[in-house]
């Protein structure tokens, strides 16, 4: 019989800069998926890839003095050396800028023109350049980006369309009537407002830039990069010249994607295909974000978390595991080393590291480091049989859903049901009674098995592990190693020869770990907020005192207590926050140079002095009327100057 086939992908990452822990979220879960499906014996197509096209990778080419392939094949190499670092085991790896690609790129162009869905007119909108995307004034969020939040630029040119609003109604019926093409079920209700609203047709091309694939029947244009870059899912399989791949994966089982493309894949790429009268693919998932406690890793900040540092400090196996157990991954997860930690010293030193220890160390001590028959049953085995055999189907059902946390919480209840075997039945006093040593053996051999088990089942996780368990376990490979058999106890080979192992997870002291990683790059510590502090304070100079004035100088100024009711950060410059304050009768907007010491949270809420008689200016393009005062801080902050008082007050 044909294996069943499977087919997943990963977004395909912009070669802009090196890859942070956010892409190899991804890709990590990706790669469990496939492993597992491989496990379970289907025939799996895992692709991954990079999108090398636009204005974007252009620029940044420019900007390092160098033509666009020669800026991207250096990035591209990284990648790909990352991911053979972390063993992501992809059957394929498309580059957009390979001449499979681009040809067949122009193929699909061409087969949704000659269906009447492309057309010649002229855009103008609102650009974003780094995220690729036109934007409509209402979906901008404080005249920016809604993705990103970086500024947009107005654009017109000539432009090729595609006529996506022709398919409303088809997308609309899609969501409704196919509640698994879209999880998880909160960004289903996000798509279905969205087309709701009313779809526009979609530029589809460019030709202020040629830093794209032609389009086919204009040379003037480049295709717009999310038509090319969507296509690749087919265009890897071979769609349309060379279809035998195609005609075996596709429809693709699942597009794992971010949650911010979510749209590009549940829109744009349904309806192309529906212009091309192919298969749509059964199912995006759109996972969340790995944050940083200060929000998005972001380069400029310098607060990326690399993952090679990560692994060359715990391990490839570790980092996976973590990512996946840690982050529920529909959901956003925050990211700091304390919670890494933690987590690699409670599951993977301690619950598992020492298991495996402690099994091995007992089969030498207690039989000479040889699996020993099983034949005096007692007390505990049936629950600790019942845990290690039932989890394998619970596993399956959490996979299905694409819930990994809880998938490997299933496998490491048997790593606790078992740990706790031990305590329970307490080898060590039954091996002081020769009578006892039956009995002994059967708990040796019961440990064995059930570990046996939980090796199996995190061989998609983290197949290091899995082999060098098989190794101290004297387990050979394809000997009860296989997804089957992770249903079935008693499949150890009596007679096995066990050999202790290095700890597989090295316990971390990690308030010394916490420290040492403090001051490290790419681990997503931004320069502390300490040592900004400290530099600021050699910048600042004493103050130099102000000339005497009378009381009726200071009679001009009038000062009031506000109360600030809403903040909200400028949407033109990084260091301004706009307010606003209650004074009494009236609410005044007013900006403040403070977004460096407070977000807008920490404002809300305060009853602070206004300067109330200050002429009204625009700072950078916002209206501020009045001034909210601060304490200059002897440690170079701002402090609020607050009162008890109502708004509205004089102050005098
Ligand atoms: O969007 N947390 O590429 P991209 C979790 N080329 N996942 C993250 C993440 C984070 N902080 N940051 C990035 C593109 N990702 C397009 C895709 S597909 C036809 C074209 C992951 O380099 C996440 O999966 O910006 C996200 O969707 C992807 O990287 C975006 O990668
Ligand atoms: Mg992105």
């Amino acid at each position: 019989m044909e294996k069943k086939t499977f087919y997943i992908s990963t977004p395909i990452y912009y070669p802009s800069s090196n890859l942070h822990i956010g892409h190899t979220y991804c890709t990590v879960a990706a790669d469990a998926m496939a492993r597992f499906k491989r496990l379970q014996g289907y025939d799996v197509m895992f692709l991954t890839g990079t999108d090398e096209h636009g204005q974007k990778l252009q620029r940044i080419a420019e900007q390092n003095n160098m033509k666009p392939i020669e800026y991207i094949d250096k990035i591209v190499d990284g990648v790909k050396k990352l991911w053979a670092t972390m063993e992501i085991s992809y059957d394929d790896f498309i580059r957009t800028t390979e001449e499979r690609h681009v040809k067949r790129v122009q193929k699909l162009f061409m087969q949704m023109y000659e269906k009447g869905d492309i057309y010649k007119s002229s855009y103008e909108g609102l650009y974003c350049t780094p995220c690729e995307s036109f934007w409509t004034e209402t979906q901008l969020v404080d005249g920016k980006c809604p993705d990103c939040g970086r500024p947009v630029e107005t654009m017109k040119e000539e432009a090729y369309f595609f006529k996506l609003s022709k398919y409303q109604d088809r997308l609309l019926d899609l969501f409704e009537n196919n509640p698994e093409f879209l999880e998880p079920e909160s960004r289903r209700n996000e798509m279905i407002n969205f087309v709701k609203q009313g779809l526009e047709d979609l530029c589809i091309s460019r030709s202020t830039f040629d830093w794209g694939i032609p389009v086919p029947i204009d040379e003037k244009h480049v295709i717009y990069v999310w038509l090319d870059a969507l296509s690749n899912y087919i265009t890897a399989l071979g769609y349309p010249d060379e279809p035998e791949k195609y005609n075996k994966y596709w429809p693709a089982d699942i597009h794992l994607v971010g949650k911010e493309i979510v749209r590009f894949h549940t829109i744009i790429w349904p309806a192309m295909l529906m212009s091309a009268d192919l298969p749509l693919p059964k199912k995006v998932f759109g996972h969340g974000w790995i944050l940083l406690e200060g929000g998005k890793m972001s380069k400029s900040r310098g607060n990326i978390v690399d993952p090679v540092v990560l692994i060359e400090k715990y391990g490839v196996d570790a980092l996976k595991y973590f990512l996946l157990r840690e982050y529920s991954f529909g959901n956003d997860g925050v990211f700091t080393n304390e919670v890494l930690l933690n987590r690699l010293n409670s599951d993977l030193a301690n619950d598992l590291g020492n298991l495996v220890s402690r099994t091995v160390s007992m089969i030498e001590k207690y039989d000479g480091g040889i699996i020993p028959e099983h034949n005096v049953p007692g007390d505990f085995d049936e629950d600790l049989i019942a845990v290690a055999t039932g989890a394998a189907a619970k596993v399956e059902a959490y996979m299905n859903k694409m819930n990994y946390s809880a998938a490997l919480d299933e496998i490491w209840a048997i790593v606790r049901r078992t740990n706790k075997y031990i305590d329970e039945t307490t080898p060590w006093i039954l091996a002081k009674n020769e009578e006892d040593k039956g009995r002994l053996d059967t708990v040796m051999y019961n440990l064995a098995e059930a570990i046996r088990i939980i090796s199996v089942l995190i061989l998609p996780f983290m197949h290091h592990t899995s082999k060098e368990i098989w190794r101290q376990l004297g387990i050979a490979e394809g000997e009860g190693t296989g997804w089957e058999d992770t249903f079935k106890f008693g499949l150890t080979k009596v007679g096995a020869k066990v050999e202790k192992g290095a700890p597989l997870f090295p316990r971390i002291d990690i308030e010394k770990e916490l420290a040492a990683l403090m001051n490290m790059e790419g681990t997503g510590n931004a320069p502390k907020q300490e040592e900004k502090k400290e530099e600021k304070k050699e910048e600042k100079k004493e103050a130099e005192p102000k000339a005497e004035i009378t009381i009726d100088d200071f009679d001009k100024v009038e000062l009031k207590t506000g109360k600030i009711l809403e903040c909200k950060k400028h949407p033109k410059a990084d260091k301004l926050l706009v307010s606003q304050v209650k004074v009494g009768e009236e609410v005044r907007q007013i900006v403040s140079g403070v977004a460096s010491y407070y977000t807008p949270e920490d404002m809300v809420g305060k009853t602070v002095v206004v300067v109330s008689n200050l002429k009204p200016v625009k700072l950078r393009g916002e209206m501020s009327q009045g001034m909210i005062l601060f304490a200059d801080d002897a440690d170079g902050s701002l402090k609020f100057v607050t009162t008890d008082a109502a708004d509205g007050c004089l102050v005098k």
